[in-house]
């Protein structure tokens, strides 16, 4: 499922894939009026996702006043197995990377504005309660990526905010500015009650990958590292773990 920004307005674009085969095949788009803003989505079933929406206005003034006083007006919306979208949880400053729990017990959000990750239960009907949640200081978080060998959220986010805004917006005529990134490393406690653990994973000054807005593993023969992307870059960075590697170097 992906995030379809078109002109007749943006949606959700479900594929289908067989393992083995080299192309995906179109399902449906769907979009809604609760959807108006669509940022990320994650799949729970080959019909029914989650998928945030990030702010309420329309580009222009309004849009700016939301973001830059990090108004609480995005939400997540649920799109269940009749085909029928909902809000699942409201009162969200501005909603981004979205990723659920190996299992699909747990349902993870990045609220980029409070700046925070939130972990929710589902209910029947959809309706996502929230259990856990972790706020950041000098730390906004964009995606969400789970390592399902253990469960543990790798979180792409800025530390210097207005760097990121004048890099966007200026990347494509040339630009100065450097949007230092970090990722962190979460893992839910065994008490959900008790919430994140917090690690720092990396981070970097803006030169090794402008703007990165997502961070994945990847193990490989034995050797795990953490690749980073970004929606302004053409280009990704891959990252070495340094205990792993200096072991390697000892033998
Ligand atoms: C966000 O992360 C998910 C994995 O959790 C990935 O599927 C998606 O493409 C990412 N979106 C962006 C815009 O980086």
């Amino acid at each position: 499922m992906f995030v379809n920004h078109q002109r007749s307005g943006s949606g959700v674009s479900i594929f289908k894939h067989k393992l083995g085969d080299s192309f995906i095949q179109h399902v449906a788009t769907v979009k809604s009026p609760l959807l108006y803003s669509p940022n990320d989505v994650v799949a729970t079933s080959r019909r029914t996702f989650y998928a945030t929406n990030d702010v309420k206005y329309a580009p222009g003034f309004m849009r700016k006043i939301e973001v830059f006083f990090g108004m609480p007006w995005g939400h997540v919306v649920y799109y269940g197995p009749g085909g029928v979208f909902s809000k699942a949880h409201a009162g969200m400053s501005y909603p981004n990377g979205i990723a659920k729990s190996p299992d699909g017990g747990f349902i993870y959000v990045a609220a980029s504005s409070e700046p925070s990750v939130n972990a929710f239960r589902a209910a029947d009907d959809g309706a996502l309660e929230l259990v856990a949640k972790k706020v950041f200081t000098n730390f906004v978080p964009d995606n969400i990526s789970v390592d399902v060998a253990t469960g543990k959220l790798l979180v792409a986010g800025f530390l210097n905010t207005f760097e990121m805004f004048r890099y966007n917006r200026e990347v494509l005529e040339g630009t100065n500015a450097r949007p230092a990134g970090s990722v962190r490393r979460l893992s839910l406690s065994a008490n959900v009650r008790r919430g994140f653990i917090e690690e720092n994973v990396l981070a970097h000054d803006g030169t090794l990958l402008p703007s990165t807005t997502m961070a994945v593993v990847q193990r490989r023969n034995n050797v795990e590292r953490v690749l980073l992307g970004s929606v302004m870059a053409d280009h990704i960075a891959i990252c070495d773990n340094k205990r792993q590697r200096s072991y390697f170097d000892r033998l």
